[in-house]
C-alpha cells in the first residue's frame, strides 16, 4: 500500500493553476487559513536548515491600491501583448488575457501575501538563503488549493524594491521573491494542462541522451528508443528560423554527418515528401532516403529514414517561440530496425549501452554543429 492516495495527491499537484480571473473578491480570507497554509509551507527544505523565510500579508485597501499601481506600471507590457494577441488564437492568448486582467485587478484579491527571505543574491553560486523560498512558496500554493483558495505566482513587484521597502517597511537584507494575490476560487474544477512529456526533457547519464520509452532494467536499450536532443536559443523569430529547418540542404552546409541533401519530390513540400541524404562518417559515405513525417509551418519538421512505417531514425526540428526569440530543438530517436546503430548495439547485449553511448556522442556533436550553424544564419538575416 502506498503512503498516500497517489491519484488525489497528483490531482492536487497537477491542477494548481495560476488563478487570476476566478478569484472570489467578495469572500474574505481569514488569518487562520493563512497561518495553516504557511505552517504547511514552512515544512519545505531550506539551505542550512535555517528558518529565514518571512511572510507578509496585506489586506488594507489603500496599501493594496499602492501595490496595484506599482504592479500596473511594471505590467503595462502584458496589457499591450494581450491586446495584440486578442482574437488571434495564439498559444499564449489566454495566458496574456488572464495576466492583463490581473494587472487591472491586482488589489481586488482579499489578501496579498508576499514571501521573502533574510538574504541577498550574491552571485556566489552557493545554495544560499535565497534558493530556499521557492519550494516553500509553491507548497503555499498547494496548501491554498487544497482548501479551496487560489493565487497566481507574481514577480513583477520584485523590480520595485525601493518602493516596497518604503511602503511596507521591509528592512535592508531581506529579499522579496514572490507576491501572491490570494482568495477563494470561484469553483474548484481546475484542470491539468498540456506540458512537454517527461520523455522529451529527461536525459539519462549524459546531457541530451533521451529515452522514448522506459527501459525495463534502467539501462540504455535499443528497445527503449534511445535518442539525442540538442537545443539552442536564437535571437530571431520563428518565421526566420523556419525556412532554414524545413530545407534539408541547410544542415549539409555545416560540419555535420550530412554531406548533401536533395529533394526527390516536387515543391510544395509537406508530409509524404521525400529527400535523399548523403551521409558521411569518417571515410564512409552512404545514401539514405528520407520521408517527411511532420511539417507544421513555423513549428516542426520531422523525417524518418529508410522506411516511413518503421524508420531507422526519426529526426525532428522544433521551434518554440520564446518572446521575440526562438528556441530550436533538434532531436533524433533511433529505431529498432533499419539502421546500423541498432544492428551493432544488438549484436552483443553486454555492449548495447556502450555502442549506444558512443554513437550518440557523435550524433550530439554533429547535431550541435547543425543548430549552431542555423543560429548563425538566422541571426544574420533577422
Ligand atoms: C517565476 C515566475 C514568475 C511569474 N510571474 C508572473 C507575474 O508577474 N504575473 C503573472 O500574472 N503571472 C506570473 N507567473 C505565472 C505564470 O504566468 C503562469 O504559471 C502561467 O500563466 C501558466 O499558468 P499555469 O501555472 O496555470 O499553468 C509567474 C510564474 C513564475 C513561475
Amino acid at each position: 500500500m502506498t503512503a498516500f492516495d497517489v491519484a488525489e495527491a497528483d490531482r492536487l499537484l497537477s491542477t494548481t493553476r495560476a488563478v487570476r480571473r476566478r478569484i472570489d473578491t467578495d469572500r474574505p480570507v481569514a488569518d487562520d487559513v493563512l497561518f495553516d497554509c504557511i505552517d504547511v509551507a514552512e515544512q519545505a527544505p531550506s539551505g542550512g536548515n535555517v528558518a529565514s523565510r518571512r511572510w507578509l500579508v496585506i489586506r488594507d485597501p489603500a496599501t493594496k491600491r499602492r501595490l496595484a499601481e506599482l504592479y500596473a506600471e511594471s505590467g503595462e507590457f502584458m496589457t499591450k501583448i494581450a491586446d495584440r494577441l486578442e482574437g488571434t488564437g495564439h498559444a499564449q492568448e489566454k495566458v496574456f488575457a488572464s495576466s492583463a486582467h490581473l494587472v487591472e485587478h491586482f488589489d481586488a484579491a482579499p489578501a496579498l501575501v508576499i514571501a521573502g527571505i533574510w538574504g541577498r543574491h550574491d552571485d556566489s553560486g552557493r545554495p544560499g538563503l535565497f534558493d530556499s523560498v521557492l519550494q516553500s512558496a509553491w507548497s503555499f500554493n498547494l496548501a491554498l488549493r487544497a482548501r479551496g483558495l487560489g493565487t497566481a505566482w507574481t514577480t513583477m513587484l520584485n523590480a520595485r524594491e525601493a518602493e516596497l521597502t518604503e511602503i511596507l517597511g521591509i528592512p535592508p537584507g531581506v529579499t522579496t521573491v514572490v507576491t501572491f494575490p490570494v482568495g477563494y476560487t470561484i469553483g474548484t474544477d481546475f484542470k491539468a494542462v498540456a506540458r512537454r512529456p517527461a520523455e522529451e526533457i529527461t536525459y539519462f547519464e549524459r546531457w541530451g541522451f533521451t529515452r522514448r520509452r522506459p527501459s525495463a532494467d534502467g539501462t540504455p536499450r535499443v528497445a527503449a528508443g534511445p535518442g539525442v536532443t540538442v537545443e539552442v536559443d536564437i535571437a530571431a523569430r520563428p518565421a526566420v528560423v523556419w525556412p532554414l529547418i524545413s530545407d534539408p540542404t541547410v544542415p549539409s552546409r555545416f560540419e555535420t554527418e550530412l554531406d548533401a541533401a536533395e529533394w526527390l519530390t516536387e515543391a510544395p513540400h509537406g508530409v509524404g515528401s521525400r529527400f535523399a541524404g548523403t551521409n558521411r562518417l569518417g571515410d564512409r559515405t552512404w545514401e539514405i532516403e528520407n520521408h517527411v513525417l511532420e511539417y507544421e509551418e513555423g513549428r516542426s519538421f520531422a523525417w524518418g529514414t529508410v522506411d516511413p512505417q518503421d524508420p531507422g531514425a526519426v529526426w525532428r526540428f522544433e521551434i518554440e517561440e520564446v518572446g521575440p526569440r526562438s528556441r530550436l530543438r533538434f532531436s533524433v530517436v533511433i529505431g529498432e530496425r533499419n539502421n546500423l546503430t541498432a544492428v551493432n548495439a544488438l549484436a552483443d547485449p553486454d555492449q548495447e549501452g556502450r555502442v549506444l553511448a558512443g554513437r550518440r556522442k557523435m550524433m550530439r556533436t554533429a547535431m550541435t554543429h547543425t543548430i549552431e550553424g542555423i543560429r548563425a544564419l538566422a541571426e544574420r538575416t533577422d
